[in-house]
């Protein structure tokens, strides 16, 4: 991360204009063209990840993440996706013991950062640990456990020598459990370098939510079967009121989502909020410049969190 010279193009794909790109990309305007744009989401939609804008929900979150990450493709970085295949124990207690025969999001980060190493934790082990990806590493981990970020940090250590500040992005695409999402972060957000970020995806669902449908056993980390706390984005919103879905735990409007907070998770509560005092919460709507960019009817989803570590 760091100074960037920049070239505009027009639609024709002719230079406009060249510049600096500020060395904080903060509030950095949109500034690329349609043909450097929308990269992140070809390739979401080459390998299959739900966060382009042709397989599965279709959550387009990758629309969003060129805004942010594209500047620094090009740099030799560190990101950790937490979650690497569709079909988790999430889904149905009987994909416990599956193995992941492919990472569609791994993919596409290996590509569009070509320098980066890009690390994977998941529940489930991967098929072959043979993988065509060179600067691929895989760590077999629930984020529910504890044990489980002890011994990754051990690993981390082992690798870089520290156990904080190794990301540059952090992105929890794993079991969505809201309670897994907060344990996530508490352990897993001190690792994201200043100026990096940590995302949270699919706010809007729960495991076990789809358990009507052929074929889907009961979820493993049911949210019902998971300590009781609130839905994470309210912990995002400073401290708004919950808008929990259907089914999901309900904080009364007249509570605040941060108090019930304490009162349900006490033991995390503290390290959650001390944590959460690092970051910001960035936008997570698209901005109107940006808008002409998009595919004729297709917009970012905005059920994510998303997190950029202060300075
Ligand atoms: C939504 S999928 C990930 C999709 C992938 N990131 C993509 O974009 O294509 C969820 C993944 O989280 C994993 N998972 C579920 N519960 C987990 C847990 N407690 N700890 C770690 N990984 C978990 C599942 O095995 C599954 O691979």
């Amino acid at each position: 991360m760091g100074k960037k010279v920049i070239t505009e193009y027009d639609s024709e794909g002719s230079a406009i204009r060249t510049y600096e790109s500020y060395d904080d990309p903060w509030g950095m305007p949109p500034t690329n063209s349609f043909f450097q744009k929308l990269t992140l989401t070809k390739l979401a939609n080459k390998f299959g990840t739900d966060k382009g804008t042709t397989t599965g929900c279709c959550s387009g979150f990758t629309l969003l993440y060129e805004h942010y990450f594209e500047y620094s493709r090009h740099d030799k970085i560190n990101i950790l996706e937490i979650g690497l295949n569709n079909g988790g124990p999430e889904h149905g207690e009987n994909n416990m013991n599956r193995k992941i025969e492919d990472f569609p999001s791994i993919r596409m980060w290996h590509e569009y950062y070509h320098k980066a190493d890009i690390w994977g934790f998941d529940i489930n082990a991967l098929k072959t640990s043979d993988t065509d990806l060179e600067r691929f590493r895989f760590f077999q981990g629930d984020q529910g456990s504890l044990d489980s970020y002890k011994d990754f940090k051990k690993v981390l250590k082992q690798v870089y020598n520290k156990t904080s500040e190794i990301f540059e992005i952090i992105i929890d695409d794993a079991s969505h459990a809201f309670y897994h999402q907060q344990l996530s972060f508490i352990n897993l957000a001190s690792l994201v370098k200043i100026g990096g970020f940590y995302i949270i995806e699919d706010t809007h669902w729960q495991p076990n939510e789809d358990k009507t449908k052929p074929g889907q056993g009961r979820a493993v980390f049911d949210f019902r079967l998971l300590p009781e706390t609130v839905d994470t984005t309210t912990l995002f919103d400073n401290g708004g009121e919950n808008r929990a879905g259907e089914g999901r735990p309900l904080v009364p409007n007249s509570t605040s989502a941060n108090e019930r907070f304490k009162q349900l998770r006490p033991e995390i509560y503290n390290d959650f909020v001390k944590m959460r005092e690092k970051f910001e919460v960035l936008d997570r709507k698209p901005w109107l410049d940006d808008l002409w960019r998009y595919p004729i009817g297709q917009l970012p989803k905005s059920n994510l969190i998303l997190l950029r570590r202060k300075k």
